[in-house]
């Protein structure tokens, strides 16, 4: 496994790797490497001839200085995960590789950036889409792997693609969770633990909401969602979302006519959580 830390020297060694029959899987990542962003690496390496993995915490993406601040950084260890997953290199820039100067693109993603996540952290998709775009134009990657755990930044990475004719294949990738059902995330790490052993409560009451999906209007099981999970002292929910799968348009009446997913942002202590579920195939 090779490791670069500049622009140059990563396009030096895949201009000599790239051959017309070869496909390079991409695997963009913010580091603190957990078992969500190996199975990245191991459907990629299944697929690919080679595969490049990226470590950038992007400051751009971060609404919230403190959050940037206490985001969980080890490059020792991460290196030594990703050498055991096949991954053949690793690009590892730095601020001032990544933005010598300020990048002042804005990018528009319509309702479906304006939703959620989009309106709990003003300028995050904004950011994901600066760094993004520039990795996929260092790389040049024909497939790029993304967890469905954001599922709003995929819907927004595919809208990107979309729009700017990119020519890589978004690869969507399931949800890795604990054994007690939290979705896996850098920030577990940060959980007390006493708040590490309430947040299992948010995959169970998505669960639970899910049985509610042929009986219920979505107020109804929102109020749900929201009462289960402020029963724990640990937990406060920020939003509870059932959105179209493909649109992200929100569903304020069912049964739908198409696929529906949940989603949920829950405040644990000073930890921000997000989970999502398939409500409706
Ligand atoms: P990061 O949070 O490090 O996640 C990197 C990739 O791993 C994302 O595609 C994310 O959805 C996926 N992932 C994280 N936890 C997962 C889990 N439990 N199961 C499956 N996949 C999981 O997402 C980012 O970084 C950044 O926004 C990035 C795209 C790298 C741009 O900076």
């Amino acid at each position: 496994m090779q490791v670069y830390k500049t622009i140059e020297s990563l396009q030096n060694a895949l201009s000599g790797l790239r051959k017309p029959s070869s496909c390079i899987g991409f695997v963009p990542t913010m580091g603190a490497l957990h078992q969500g962003h190996l199975s990245l690496l191991g459907i990629s390496s299944g697929n690919n001839d080679m595969v490049v993995a990226s470590i950038y915490v992007n400051p751009a993406q971060f609404n919230d200085p403190n959050d940037l601040k206490n985001y969980p950084r080890d490059t020792e260890k991460d290196l030594r995960m990703l050498e055991s997953t096949g991954c053949s290199i690793v690009f590892l820039p730095d601020d001032d590789e990544m933005y010598p100067e300020p990048d002042t693109r804005v990018f528009e993603f319509g309702e479906m950036g304006q939703i959620m996540e989009g309106k709990q952290r003003p300028g995050h998709f904004n950011g994901v889409a600066q760094i993004v775009t520039k990795l996929f134009d260092i790389v040049q990657p024909h497939r790029a792997y993304f967890g469905q755990k954001d599922f709003q930044q995929l819907a927004i990475i595919r809208k990107l693609v979309s729009d700017l004719d990119y020519p890589i294949e978004i690869v969507p990738c399931p949800i890795v969770r604990e054994a007690d059902g939290l979705a896996m995330s850098s920030r577990n790490e940060l959980l007390t633990p006493e708040h590490r052993n309430a947040a299992p409560l948010i995959y169970k009451t998505l669960k639970d909401a899910k049985t509610m999906s042929g009986s219920a209007d979505p107020n109804q099981i929102s109020d749900f969602v929201l009462s289960s999970i402020s029963s724990s002292p640990y937990l406060k929910p920020e939003y509870f979302t059932l959105v179209a799968t493909d649109s992200l348009k929100p569903i304020i009446s069912l049964p739908a006519m198409a696929p529906v997913t949940a989603c949920i942002a829950v405040k644990a202590g000073g930890v921000r959580l997000i989970d999502n579920i398939d409500f409706i195939s």
